[in-house]
């Protein structure tokens, strides 16, 4: 008979608990940035129109986070809302992120604000986009604005999301604008970001020193998967290797290096299971099984269920001796029951990697509200709330009400 032993994890009295959304995904009528611009000209499957109508409803949204008990949210700021056209910034959009910052205050949710989350404005996206070597002076131009006008309210800063899922899909898969697929353009590119974010990270800095404002914390956000090798070759184990060396930490490392990271920024999803074809640079840096080997549970988008990954992860990361934040993490389902697993036992092994060491500041789901998902449009839902898109009412889900305990109560009982 298994004997079944339970265990209670408290979580620090200061830990951050919320959810996340990024402009372009829920705001609606983002008709500036180069999404748009594609989207139009048919150069993508599907149309962001209202998304969930967010600029709008922000309110109403932040009551639903407030009433499920998170402490902090995770949102972004829309550059060509800020920016739209070149070096003309819009004090109408800045107002409204000023409210909207103001109004996370006022419900008592500690706002985690991203600069840059995939969109571009179509001036700078026409002009050439992060290819440019001006890219980053324009991009540091409007951090500049925005820095300066919600300093004050802010204490965590996010330049960019994900830099290696944003080259990845623009420029090397070409799904994503501009759809360029060039090795040579996603090393210019991310050579830029990497200057972007420190960049950024000087000019905030700065910009707090100035204003005598107490210090603010300040990452950018990486997309981190556990690499698994499928069959354990020796080939398949170096390109597993390699491959979280250059996906998850690269970007990280050079940061570190600069002196320009304050906490490590962690959206954590699913795995990678490493099948090489071939011994070329384009197997190591992309093959995965494609034979069906994996038996795991999937979201709704076929990515595989893997908890024991975010455990390591965290693990790996626990040499460079700074806090992390979990910024991302979650499910696509139309199971809301999966929904719950998935939140309860990605939070077990973030239990247990604290419980072994790794220090963590907070846990933020992927997504406050169901919301549009880049080229694949409407239809996953990562919402912890359901939005429906004729009236865009927004219903709580169950797994949101089981999150908002664990939120509250800041315990987590589990069986093992
Ligand atoms: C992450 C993105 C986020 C969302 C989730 C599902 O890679 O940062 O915008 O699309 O995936």
């Amino acid at each position: 008979m298994g004997v079944i032993i339970i265990y209670m994890y408290e979580f620090p009295r200061d830990f951050f608990w919320g959810a996340a959304t990024s402009a372009y995904q829920v705001e609606g009528n983002n008709s500036l940035c180069d999404w748009w611009d594609y989207e139009l000209a048919g150069r993508l499957q599907y149309h962001s129109g209202l998304a969930c109508r967010h600029y709008e409803l922000y309110e109403e949204d932040f009551d639903l986070a407030k009433a499920l008990n998170h402490n902090c949210h995770r949102l972004s700021i829309e550059w060509s809302r800020v920016e739209p056209e070149e070096g003309k910034f819009s004090s109408e959009a800045i107002n409204h992120y000023k409210r909207v910052v103001l109004s996370l205050r006022k419900h008592g949710l500690e706002p985690v604000v991203t600069l840059h989350h995939f969109t571009n404005p179509i001036w700078f996206s026409r002009l050439g986009g992060w290819g440019l070597k001006k890219s980053t002076d324009y991009f540091l131009r409007y951090v500049s604005k925005v820095v300066e006008a919600l300093a004050g309210d802010v204490r965590f800063w996010v330049t960019i999301n994900e830099p290696m899922v944003y080259l990845y899909h623009s420029y090397l898969l070409g799904i994503w604008p501009p759809q360029e697929r060039s090795l040579a353009k996603t090393q210019k590119v991310k050579a830029n970001l990497l200057k972007a974010h420190i960049y950024s990270y000087r000019i905030i800095k700065g910009i707090y020193n100035k204003h005598n404002l107490d210090k603010p914390s300040v990452s950018i956000a990486q997309n981190m998967q556990a690499f698994v090798p499928c069959v354990p070759s020796l080939r398949n184990k170096l390109a597993s290797y390699i491959r979280a060396k250059s996906f998850n930490l690269e970007f990280i490392e050079k940061a570190i290096k600069a002196g320009a990271l304050d906490f490590i920024g962690v959206n954590y999803y699913s795995r990678s299971l490493v099948e090489l074809k071939g011994w070329g640079i384009k197997n190591f840096a992309m093959d995965i099984c494609e034979d069906g080997h994996s038996n795991l549970k999937k979201n709704s988008l076929g990515w595989d269920i893997y908890p024991e990954g975010f455990y390591s992860v965290l693990k790996s990361l626990e040499r460079y001796k700074l806090p992390i934040f979990i910024l991302e993490n979650g499910i696509c389902t139309g199971d809301d029951s999966l929904r719950w697993d998935f939140i309860h036992d990605h939070l077990v092994k973030l239990a247990e990697a604290m419980a072994s060491g790794v220090k963590v500041l907070g846990y933020i789901y992927w997504s406050l509200i169901d919301n549009y998902e880049w080229d694949k449009g409407f239809s996953p839902r990562f919402g912890l709330i359901e939005v429906d898109y004729t009236t865009y009412k927004r219903t709580i889900r169950e797994s949101a009400k089981k999150f908002g305990r664990i939120c509250l109560e800041g315990k987590l009982n589990y069986g093992v």
